[in-house]
């Protein structure tokens, strides 16, 4: 009996920081994190976004700084949300979005990574991710798709590394790859929101963007998002996304859809990107206020949940943090 506890003992392993860090078996890496950042059109002044501390929607001016700012943290791969200040039904104007890139990619060049989020939501006056039929009863797939490539091969001649749909229509991967590829973008790379679900955690981020659907006949994404009771649907949209020329998949929330980082990487060879979206940051940024937790060890817990189920790259708001955290943190 004695013996039996002897040997069944665990603690000896979790003794001292020492040994903890020894038997890790998952480790970050700051090079794999990917930070989002905001840019509106006619902004004057650089502006708060409800929810997320630290965060901020930046002008065409203040990009360049904050970018800067982050090179000095470590930080080179970035996803970009350009906001535009017009809101139409169709023929949408993609010129400050692609002003936003080259202006970037003239001032960094291959200083950074540049992976720009393509949706229609924050141009569209219903706030959906596509362009709506004459009831505004349902989002056109065909005509979505069709318009996206269109938006992505613009940021290409722009200057992006990385085309990063989040619209969720079917068949936009491959529309994409084959429009850039005719025009000469091969080496531009995809980055697919592949599973990404209908969740309530974009809060934050659709208050920044002014996306929030809102059409009468139309109240939700659940048409087009995938929904949080199906796992079957959010695996077999990943592989799709990679068959049709996706380079990276996603899986999106992050930290709620752990299940679904594993089950893809047990099914597929792609490089896997999990994305803690702005509601997730927010939970934590908000417990961190009130003093329930503290932020910097929550958020490496959260990344250390997402290594553990497989993912490769870590998209967060913190990620501008992400090496000096990682490198002071006390196991
Ligand atoms: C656009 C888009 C959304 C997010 C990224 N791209 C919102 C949505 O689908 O409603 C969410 C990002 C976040 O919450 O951090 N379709």
């Amino acid at each position: 009996m004695e013996n039996k506890q002897h040997f069944l003992n665990q603690r000896r392993l979790r003794a001292s920081s020492h040994i903890r860090e020894l038997a890790v078996t998952v480790l970050l890496n700051y090079k794999q994190f990917i930070q989002p950042i905001f840019v509106e059109e006619a902004l004057e002044l650089p502006r708060n976004i409800k929810g997320l501390p630290h965060i901020q929607v930046d002008t065409l001016n203040t990009i360049l700084e904050t970018i800067q700012q982050d090179i000095n943290c470590g930080i080179t791969k970035f996803l970009l949300f350009p906001i535009p200040s017009e809101k139409k039904t169709k023929d949408f104007n993609y010129d400050f979005a692609s002003l936003v890139v080259s202006t970037i990619k003239n001032t960094f060049k291959e200083k950074i990574w540049l992976a720009v989020d393509i949706c229609l939501c924050s141009y569209t006056t219903h706030g959906h991710c596509g362009i709506l039929n004459e009831a505004s009863t349902m989002v056109e797939n065909h005509q979505s798709v069709q318009e996206l490539a269109k938006y992505a091969h613009r940021l290409a001649g722009a200057g992006a590394d990385c085309i990063a749909p989040s619209d969720m229509m079917d068949g936009r991967i491959a529309a994409i790859r084959i429009l850039l590829n005719q025009h000469h973008f091969e080496q531009v790379s995809i980055m697919s929101y592949s599973a990404k679900f209908s969740s309530q955690f974009y809060g934050p981020f659709r208050d920044a963007c002014n996306s929030t659907p809102n059409s009468a006949a139309l109240k939700d994404r659940k048409t087009y998002q995938i929904s949080p009771f199906n796992q079957t649907d959010a695996i077999a949209s990943a592989l799709r996304d990679k068959a049709e020329g996706a380079d990276i998949i996603m899986v999106k929330p992050a930290a709620l859809y752990t299940d679904i980082i594993s089950a893809i990487k047990a099914k597929s060879d792609a490089v896997l990107a999990a994305y803690h979206v702005s509601g997730e940051y927010a939970s934590i940024e908000l417990m961190h206020e009130q003093q329930l937790l503290e932020r910097t060890s929550a958020h490496i817990e959260v990344w250390a949940a997402l290594k553990r189920s497989g993912a490769d790259i870590i998209i967060s708001y913190a990620a501008r943090n992400a090496k000096a955290w990682i490198e002071n943190h006390l196991l």
